[in-house]
């Protein structure tokens, strides 16, 4: 009896972290050292990026803080190669979309009426971040690529995603898994830390 209780918890543990692993993309790269390894990765190999991680990688986007918790933030996950070459046709510094097998364009509803933000750019840009971070957590690599405040920038977006008026891009995050090719920067400069006053 006790042994056929043991098996059966055994199965049910199992099954759980089954079930989580199936579900649970994430690595084991604590907060830190995927803080400190990003960088903005501009090569990609030809691998093609799970549609599943992509998702999870814009949940990672919504977690963000946002002024009084609006959520102005909308996602548009782009994988196909025509929009994607339409795009980097279009944007002047965002070329290396013509070699990423998908992208993240993180945008904002600017209208307070229909549940945006006058400042959507400030939680979207927190969004973005937790893009790069977890696209990094995952083994991936991806860039900021500025549309706001660009004006010709956010109309190249608007008119390749079919946005409507009240949402504007903030940027395009070219995703892939990378080359190997970038590697952090070491950006830290005492000089720039502030004790008390000035
Ligand atoms: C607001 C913003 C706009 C950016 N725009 C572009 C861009 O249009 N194209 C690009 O290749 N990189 C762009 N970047 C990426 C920066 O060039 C990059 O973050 C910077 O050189 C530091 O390098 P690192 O990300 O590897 O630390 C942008 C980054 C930010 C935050």
């Amino acid at each position: 009896m006790k042994l056929k209780q043991s098996f059966i918890m055994a199965l049910s543990v199992l099954s759980v972290s089954c079930v989580a692993d199936s579900d649970d993309n994430s690595t084991s790269k604590d907060v830190l050292s995927t803080i400190h390894s990003r960088k903005s990765v501009r090569s990609f190999t030809d691998q093609s990026v799970d549609k599943s991680i992509l998702i999870d990688i814009v949940k990672a986007g919504m977690a963000a803080p946002s002024g009084m918790d609006r959520r102005p933030w909308e996602f548009v996950i782009v994988e196909d190669r025509a929009t994607l070459n339409k795009m980097a046709d279009s944007l002047p510094y965002a070329k290396m979309l013509v070699a990423s097998p998908a992208a993240i364009v993180v945008c904002g509803n600017i209208d307070q009426d229909m549940g945006g933000s006058f400042y959507w750019y400030l939680d979207c840009s927190a969004a973005a971040q937790n893009i790069l971070l977890a696209t990094e957590a995952m083994g991936l690599g991806g860039t900021w690529t500025a549309a706001y405040p660009y004006e010709d920038r956010m109309r190249v977006v608007s008119d390749a995603l079919n946005l409507p008026e009240n949402i504007r891009a903030l940027c395009v995050i070219p995703i892939g898994y990378p080359t190997g090719h970038e590697s952090p920067k070491d950006k830290f400069n005492a000089a720039k830390i502030h004790f008390d006053k000035w």
